[in-house]
């Protein structure tokens, strides 16, 4: 099979055209054990009356399956070890008018195309009293790519200098319609931890170095990456795209069915939407408003009550795209595609995906 490289942008475009959904079909996990894995997970919110912890650094980081925050984690550690101690947030916990008094800050998230997604973005917006202090960046995606050169400018806005940045693979959980094998399987893994560790050392010792007036240690910001050769402007939409030109561009729709819904029973969707973009405790119910197209809903609604319409999706014309470039193992796009317990289930307990599963014909 011909191998592709993943520009960034590519899955997105797959993924948010409908040729790559999964979902979990069994097994009503509670709304708690949704969270656990998501962005607002795990780690203790934020004192709304005081800076959130009790470092100099902080670690925050957006995650929708669990690798970012797997690296997250490492990261912290690997600064842990250099400082002392270092805080961390999922960004749905996190206050951006919070972070004075932080030196330094790791800030993470997973790629989904070319522009900032709308949790990170406003997160950004957000930002308060940071002026002068340190940031490093740091992604996971398929592609191994980032969209860094959109962040840096505007962290900058608020003062924050960028001392560094890097990305690693991370493993795609709702694959159909992914030309597989891909570089990101299992990872991140292990070395990649051990990597991302070291990272969040070094950068808390640069970090330092800095602030004691090694001002030259201060890196170039990155340039712009290179649209990949032969990749549709359509496609891989741009950078500077707002949420609402973006879904317009690859005709995002999600849909509700209000007859298949289990709520109150479940509210999984809920739960776990990092824009809190669905509220089910209103009538007429109120979903996707707002919506960053992360497809998640769709990806852990038990019954399909909520998805993506992948017919107002541009998916076949990404499927010709790769089909053109001698892409032949390209899942297969179902009109009504099947539910699997896969995929995105795998954080949440559930088997990973098999070929079967996907569709792998
Ligand atoms: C909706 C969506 C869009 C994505 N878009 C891209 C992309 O444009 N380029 C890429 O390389 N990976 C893309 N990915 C893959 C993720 O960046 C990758 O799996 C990442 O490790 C997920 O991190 P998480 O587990 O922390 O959520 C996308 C994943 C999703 C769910
Ligand atoms: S409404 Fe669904 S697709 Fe939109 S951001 Fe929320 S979980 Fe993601
Ligand atoms: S839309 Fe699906 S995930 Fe959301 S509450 Fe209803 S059944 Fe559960």
């Amino acid at each position: 099979m011909k191998k592709i490289e993943a520009p960034i942008g590519r899955r997105q475009f797959l993924i948010a055209a409908g040729v790559t959904s999964t979902a979990l079909a069994a097994g009503l996990a509670t709304g708690a054990g949704i969270a656990n894995a998501a962005d607002n997970s795990a780690v203790p919110g934020a004192d709304p009356n005081k800076k959130q912890g009790g470092s100099k650094c902080v670690v925050i980081f957006s995650t929708l399956t669990g690798n970012t925050e797997k690296v997250a984690r490492a990261i912290q550690k690997g600064m842990e070890q250099a400082t002392g101690g270092c805080d961390i947030f999922p960004i749905k916990d996190a206050n951006p008018h919070k972070l004075a008094g932080y030196d330094l800050i790791a800030f993470g998230y997973p790629l989904m195309g070319p522009m900032l997604k709308m949790n990170v973005s406003s997160f950004i917006d957000d930002l308060r009293y940071v002026g002068g202090r340190h940031v490093f960046l740091f992604t996971t995606s398929d592609s191994g790519g980032n969209n860094f050169t959109a962040c840096i400018p505007r962290l900058k806005e608020h003062g924050l200098i960028a001392i560094g940045w890097k990305g690693w693979h991370g493993s795609v959980y709702g694959p159909l319609g992914d030309p597989t094998p891909s570089k990101a399987d299992g990872h991140p893994d292990k070395a990649d931890l051990a990597d991302a560790e070291a990272f969040g050392k070094e950068m808390a010792a640069l970090s330092k170095k800095i602030y004691a007036g090694d001002k030259g240690l201060i890196p170039k910001e990155p340039v712009k990456e290179e649209r990949h050769e032969g990749e549709p402007a359509e496609l891989v939409g741009s950078a500077n795209d707002t949420n609402e030109q973006y879904m317009k561009r690859i005709h995002f729709k999600l849909m509700y069915d209000q007859s298949k819904c289990l709520y109150p029973k479940c509210q999984r969707c809920m739960d776990f939407c990092p824009v809190y973009g669905i509220d089910l405790t209103l009538e007429p119910r109120v979903y996707g408003k707002p919506c960053m197209m992360c497809e998640m809903c769709d990806q852990l609604c038990p019954t399909g009550a909520i998805y993506v319409d992948e017919d107002q999706m541009q998916w076949q014309a990404g499927i010709e795209h790769y089909a053109e470039k001698g892409v032949t193992q390209i899942y297969k796009a179902y009109p009504k595609h099947p539910r699997f317990v896969v995929g995105y289930g795998r954080p949440y307990g559930y088997d990973p995906y098999t070929k079967e599963q996907r569709g792998d014909k």
